[in-house]
């Protein structure tokens, strides 16, 4: 007992002078952490308390063996359900700077999250060397420039979030950004300044699901081969300056939300996979080039909660009849050329609105749906 007690005595201290010693973090990343400490402004407290990122617990970084396998540097709160519960959430860090080329050196690194700072400057190519990346978060910075590849993000072949919205990047998508031996599940690109088409390579990442490319300039046609993406739930196109057909999402059955608003395509009948998406929720197209009569058979959709069409050229008839979707809760029709209404389902207030259609210019209509203006009220 005695004899333990000694034993651990004397490997506490060993311990203590192997701390203060030595340096528990792998050399090389240590010197690429401290390069970053010198050069981002509002790093944190525990940055500045010793130079071994890993036997100093810093804030904000994780190791194992001695290497930094995750980085995160977010401001944003939400963060504390990522996948690694035991972070330090560094709130309102401000950081400013831009994104050291060194960072591509942390070769163990699987997490870098650097969102909602102020970095600014490009995505250093380097970044690409980080092949055990699974999560790459830089969203809502200051970064402009293009998206690097070959040498860049095109090397990220074990990335699963790829989020660089909300950003001022420039140029063209790449595309050598996207090969089928990537497994993306979710493309954030919103929010930047990008132009030319959309890649047709990103039909190859077959594990996308959330692909948000809205708010950009992105011009030329959707290419068709964004079909093959099966498990897609979330597209988002909407305020671009993309032209040709509206895309085929015909047989895209995961697809809940999609977002085509404020582009140029050309005028044509709502698509046919309006009435055959299984687990479409939320259909959005406003100010679109659609016209014709509106298949009655989308209100049937079973999970159809919003359709948000306004501003488009729908004409004719507009039937809501039987097997309305039970979680049906907004149609938004305003500003389309409607003339006429069958109705067999017990709308409610608000649910329906078709200001600023002809159907409600005749002086016998004083009908709810024709008294909405904006917004909604909850049922
Ligand atoms: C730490 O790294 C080893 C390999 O070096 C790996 O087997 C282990 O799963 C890692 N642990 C964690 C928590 O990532
Ligand atoms: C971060 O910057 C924003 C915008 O400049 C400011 O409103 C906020 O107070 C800053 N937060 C901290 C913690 O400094
Ligand atoms: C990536 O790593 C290789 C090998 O270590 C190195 O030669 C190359 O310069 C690095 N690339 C970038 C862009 O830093
Ligand atoms: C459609 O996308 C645009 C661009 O991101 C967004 O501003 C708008 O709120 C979206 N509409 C809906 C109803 O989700
Ligand atoms: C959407 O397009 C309409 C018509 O071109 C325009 O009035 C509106 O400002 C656009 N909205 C946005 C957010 O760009
Ligand atoms: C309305 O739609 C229902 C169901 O799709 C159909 O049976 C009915 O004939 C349609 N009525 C009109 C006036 O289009
Ligand atoms: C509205 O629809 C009528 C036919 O119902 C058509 O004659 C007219 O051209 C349409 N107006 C617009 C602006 O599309
Ligand atoms: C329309 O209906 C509302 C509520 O039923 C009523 O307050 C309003 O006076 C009516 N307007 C006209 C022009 O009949």
């Amino acid at each position: 007992m005695a004899a333990s007690m000694r034993m651990l005595l004397s490997l506490a201290i060993l311990y203590v002078g192997f701390h203060s010693g030595c340096s528990f973090t792998d050399p090389q990343d240590a010197a690429v952490l401290m390069a970053l400490r010198d050069s981002w402004l509002n790093t944190p407290p525990s940055w500045g308390e010793s130079d071994d990122p890993c036997g100093g617990f810093w804030e904000g970084i994780t190791c194992n063996n001695s290497r930094v396998t995750a980085l995160d540097l977010s401001n944003n709160k939400d963060l504390s359900v990522s996948p690694f519960p035991s972070f330090g959430i560094l709130a309102g860090c401000n950081f400013t700077g831009s994104i050291p080329d060194k960072l591509g050196k942390l070769a163990e690194l699987s997490f870098l999250a650097l969102d909602s700072n102020k970095l600014d400057g490009h995505i250093p190519p380097s970044l690409g060397n980080l092949s055990k990346l699974y999560w790459l978060d830089l969203a809502d910075n200051q970064l402009s420039g293009p998206i690097p590849v070959s040498p860049g993000l095109d090397q990220l072949k074990n990335a699963k979030h790829l989020h660089l919205n909300k950003n001022q990047l420039s140029g063209t998508i790449p595309e050598q950004l996207f090969s089928p031996d990537m497994i993306l599940t979710d493309v954030y690109f919103d929010n930047n300044m990008l132009t030319g088409p959309i890649p047709s390579s990103l039909g190859y990442v077959q594990t996308l699901q959330v692909l948000r490319l809205d708010s950009n300039a992105l011009s030329g046609q959707v290419p068709s081969n964004l079909k093959n993406l099966m498990i897609l739930t979330e597209l988002n196109l909407a305020y671009n300056k993309l032209d040709g057909v509206v895309p085929d999402l015909s047989n895209m059955n995961a697809l809940s939300y999609v977002n085509l608003s404020n582009n140029s395509f050309e005028s044509s009948p709502a698509p046919d996979w309006f009435s055959n998406l299984p687990s479409l929720t939320t259909l959005v197209i406003e100010y679109g080039p659609l016209m014709g009569t509106i298949p009655g058979k989308i209100f049937s959709l079973p999970h159809l909660q919003q359709v948000m069409l306004r501003n488009n050229a729908f004409s004719g008839s507009l039937n809501i009849t039987t097997g309305v979707s039970a979680e049906l809760t907004l149609v938004d029709l305003q500003d389309n050329n409607i003339s006429s209404i069958v109705l067999g389902y017990p709308y409610y207030a608000n649910t329906l609105m078709l200001t600023g259609n002809p159907i409600c210019e005749t002086s016998t209509i004083n009908a709810t749906f024709c008294r909405v203006q904006q917004g909604r009220k909850p049922l």
